[in-house]
């Protein structure tokens, strides 16, 4: 059902499990990100948002990350740059990667709202820049990990690693599998509006492979549109041994309210140190 197009927004030839470009558009932002939609209920289970504000999450991330005002930080899938914007309000040097240049067009939009200096650089998560030990964190929020096949995912630890210092911390921000389980559903209403439009999302989970695949269509001003995503989903142990392996040292969990990680929280917080 899911499709492999050859190249991406950035223009790297890969053999992509399903076109971002399609996923992160202006129709996501319309659903997810306008001030209309804040307020607009999700249905159903699958956990939805367990942050109530990006202030909230900043805060999380501020405690969880140990960050200090002029810190460097590599937000890595920044989307349309609400935490990297939060994060330098707070005074870190902020630097956020994105492969949808209609992400960071908003984040930049934001940004200069805001009245902060953020560094929005086009990427890929699979080949950063030439950054090597250049940030003292790493933030990768909202499931902005395991969009591809295992040895790939485990580049981009590998890769988040090589731009972190030697000591350097990352923090991302996962489904929690247990509770993300538990509440599985074929189909949902994820997202609606007051004027009737909707995304509808079709479900299926792979357990060979990890893979939460979606079938989403795309109800907006009359038209109707299909596209499909998927994640791979992680219980605790696996991903900290692939950290592990990618050179981080401690590995550690907690759920949304900062706690050590248990069956009832939706996120999953993995923190993961470099020695
Ligand atoms: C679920 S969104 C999360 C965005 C943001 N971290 C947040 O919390 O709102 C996932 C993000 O990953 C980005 N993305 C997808 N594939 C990517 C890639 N290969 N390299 C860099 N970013 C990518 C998307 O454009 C999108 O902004």
């Amino acid at each position: 059902m899911l499709r492999a197009p050859p190249v991406n927004t950035v223009g790297i030839v890969t053999a992509d499990l399903f076109d971002a470009a399609a996923m992160y558009d202006d129709d996501y932002l319309y659903f997810f990100a306008s001030p209309e939609s804040a307020g607009a209920p999700t249905h159903g289970p699958v956990v939805g948002t367990a942050y109530a504000t990006t202030s909230v999450t900043t805060d999380i991330v501020w405690r969880l990350l140990d960050l200090q005002p002029g810190m460097s930080v590599l937000d890595l899938a920044c989307g349309h740059g609400a935490l990297a914007n939060a994060l330098a309000v707070r005074g870190c040097e902020v630097t956020g990667l994105d492969s949808s240049a209609v992400f960071l067009d908003r984040a930049r939009a934001d940004a200069a709202a805001m009245d902060v200096a953020v560094e929005y650089v086009p990427g890929d998560m699979r080949r950063l820049p030439a950054w090597t030990g250049r940030f003292d964190r790493l933030v990768n929020w909202t499931t902005a990990f395991g969009y591809f096949d295992d040895p790939t995912n485990r580049r981009v630890l590998a890769e988040m690693a090589r731009v972190l210092r030697p000591g350097g911390r990352m923090a991302m921000d996962l489904d929690n599998l247990p509770r993300f389980l538990a509440s599985y559903t074929p189909s949902r209403i994820t997202a609606t509006r007051d004027d009737g439009d909707m995304l509808v999302d079709r479900h299926h989970f792979d357990p060979l492979t990890g893979r939460f695949e979606v079938e989403r269509t795309v109800f907006r001003d009359g038209r109707t549109r299909r596209l499909t995503f998927l994640k791979r989903l992680f219980g605790f142990p696996e991903l900290r041994d692939w950290c592990t392996a990618a050179g981080f040292t401690t590995v550690a969990a907690y759920g949304e309210d900062g706690e050590p990680l248990n069956i009832h929280h939706d996120r999953m917080i993995v923190i993961a140190d470099l020695p």
